[in-house]
């Protein structure tokens, strides 16, 4: 029997940029129940909310100085018991994020912390004399770059953040620690939330002992990734938050966890592992090298995607494992998986109908239902992430010219993906009355919820045809199905299988723009349910066409 999670789709909401019904220029939790008729209507059955906590908003809500408020910015408490209690009413539940690798330097613990090695929350964070010359204790870098390390004047000893500067990671060794972290979580589990997103989980142990790594760049450094993820050790940590906070509730939990590989998942995922799902990057690192750093990127083949996806699935053959394509972290996807140039509304519905009908929970994120797409700002100073600006600066310091630098953000930066969000072709896209945070994707007149609604050709309209196929009890076999890749050496399409008790799904995508002959051996006898291009009556796949057989 499946769980309701593994039935529904979630979607992922970034609170900034979703809806501002106050004209402060930023997105609120009244903005997103405004909403909930139009995710209803899409099929939604869960929304992960990322952070809406007390912040200083240095990482946009990834740095918090509450675990247990809401941010003044997104409105009140208040607020967001109407938001759970709207969308219950329409059997959508709220997923919370929890962000507890780290902390706002902000937050009243590390204030605490910072000002002597012997007060109630000294060891509360994680603190290192300095080298004998006054240096930091290890050359690790920065996920967002810089050293891990910051000094502090007023303690006299240097703090470790994984991230910026202003998130210093918590000491997750001291048990006093981690009991305040699940007492947080369960504050919200009493409000009724439907589960939670675990940030930077892999993070959270740290090595025994701290030495200089192999230098990964021209700087001296090395990232923090490739020292400290996935630590041995960490399990523990986490099968102890699942008895003190999971366990017992009928939620579903899915943890961040960059550095996991497939292989890995089964300790991670399922009956002996500690989260329901883990979000896992094997198929959106494509383009990265082993550090993660942006101005190298790779090329990659259709066939890596593949067996990626795969892997992931074979993985978790016995658990389970979410599928997407697109979050707050990413590129748009119509950017990131097909050559630029290529047809993005076509690219979108390829995309979607893999998202849609491959196994596993399926995480729409905020607009990609609509095909939005990566924007390509000119200059640094419009970006507003602090990931963005360090890769920025990073890249000048390998030698980079500011133009090439630019190229590769153009690409990879996390604002492409939150720009507001276009609701309508009205100013700023229907987002804000007021000026928006972050400008607003030129292409919102064309691209934008309502037109979309309106033209059943629109990617809108195929989302809601193929969650509405997904979500029909006689469709069960794309949830509870059986997954096995067919033509797995093909560069050119992405086909499987799904199968239930005799009931038999098939699925082939273009992946070029170019017609494709399919084999006929295997479809002549198949029957084509649904396919992105009205194309129901040729053995030829248009270019970026999606099709569904039985
Ligand atoms: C992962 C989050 O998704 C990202 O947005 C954030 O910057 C880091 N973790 C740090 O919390």
């Amino acid at each position: 029997m499946l769980k309701w999670w593994q039935k529904a789709i979630v979607y992922q909401v970034y609170p900034k940029s979703f809806c501002d019904t106050t004209g402060s220029g930023t997105g609120d939790i009244k903005g997103i129940t405004s909403k909930l008729d139009y995710l209803h209507d899409l099929g939604i059955g869960a929304i992960w909310l990322t952070p809406v906590y007390p912040s200083p908003m240095v990482d946009n809500g990834y740095d918090i100085s509450d675990y247990t408020g809401i941010g003044d910015m997104f409105g009140t408490m208040k607020d967001f018991d109407e938001l759970i209690a709207e969308a219950g009413k329409r059997d959508i539940k709220i997923v919370m994020d929890l962000v507890f690798n780290h902390c706002s330097d902000q937050h009243k613990w590390f204030q605490e912390s910072r000002k002597s090695s012997d007060n109630s929350k000294s060891d509360w964070f994680i603190w290192r004399d300095a080298k004998p010359d006054g240096s930091a204790p290890t050359n690790w870098r920065s996920i967002f770059g810089g050293s891990v390390w910051t000094w502090c004047e007023e303690r006299g000893q240097y703090y470790f953040h994984t991230f910026a500067s202003e998130q210093p990671d918590l000491n997750w060794e001291n048990p006093d620690v981690r009991r305040a972290l699940y007492d947080a979580a369960n504050f919200w589990l009493k409000k009724g939330v439907g589960g939670f997103r675990i940030d930077a989980i892999t993070y959270i142990k740290k090595p025994a002992e701290f030495h200089d790594g192999k230098p990964d760049g021209q700087d001296g450094t090395i990232n923090v990734h490739l020292m400290i993820a996935n630590t041995p050790g960490i399990l523990d940590f986490l099968h102890e938050m699942k008895r003190e906070v999971f366990d017992g509730h009928d939620i579903f939990t899915v943890g961040e966890a960059n550095g996991v590989s497939a292989d890995e998942l089964p300790q991670w995922v399922g009956k002996d592992g500690v989260f329901d799902m883990l979000f896992e990057f094997s198929h959106v690192d494509l383009p990265f090298n082993d550090a993660e750093i942006w101005c190298y990127p790779r090329k990659w083949k259709l066939t890596e995607l593949k067996s990626t996806l795969t892997a992931t699935r074979e993985a978790t053959k016995n658990s389970w494992c979410p599928v997407f394509f697109e979050n707050h972290d990413q590129p748009r996807s119509v950017n990131h998986f097909f050559p630029s140039g290529y047809d993005t509304k076509k690219s979108a519905k390829v995309l979607a109908m893999i998202l849609l009908t491959i196994r596993g929970t399926p995480f729409i994120y905020q607009g990609e239902e609509l095909g939005m797409t990566n924007v390509s700002w000119e200059d640094i100073n419009i970006y507003d992430d602090i990931s963005t600006k360090g890769q920025y600066a990073f890249a000048l310091n390998e030698g980079f010219s500011p133009k090439e630098a630019i190229k590769h953000i153009q690409f990879f930066s996390r604002d492409n993906s939150r720009t507001p969000m276009q609701w309508n072709a009205e100013a700023n896209a229907g987002f804000t009355s007021g000026k928006s945070w972050l400008p607003v994707n030129e292409n919102y007149i064309d691209i934008n919820a309502e037109a979309e609604a309106k033209d059943e050709n629109s990617v809108l309209s195929w989302y809601k045809k193929l969650i509405e196929f997904r979500l029909k009890k006689s469709h069960e076999v794309l949830t509870a199905g059986s997954y096995r890749e067919i033509f797995a050496d093909s560069e050119e399409i992405f086909a499987y299988e799904r199968e239930l008790d005799g009931e038999k799904i098939i699925v082939v995508v273009n992946f070029t723009d170019k017609n494709l002959k399919l084999p006929d051996e295997y479809f002549a006898d198949k029957r084509i349910i649904l396919t992105s291009e009205n194309n129901f009556d040729s053995s030829e796949l248009q270019p970026l066409e999606a099709r569904l057989y039985e």
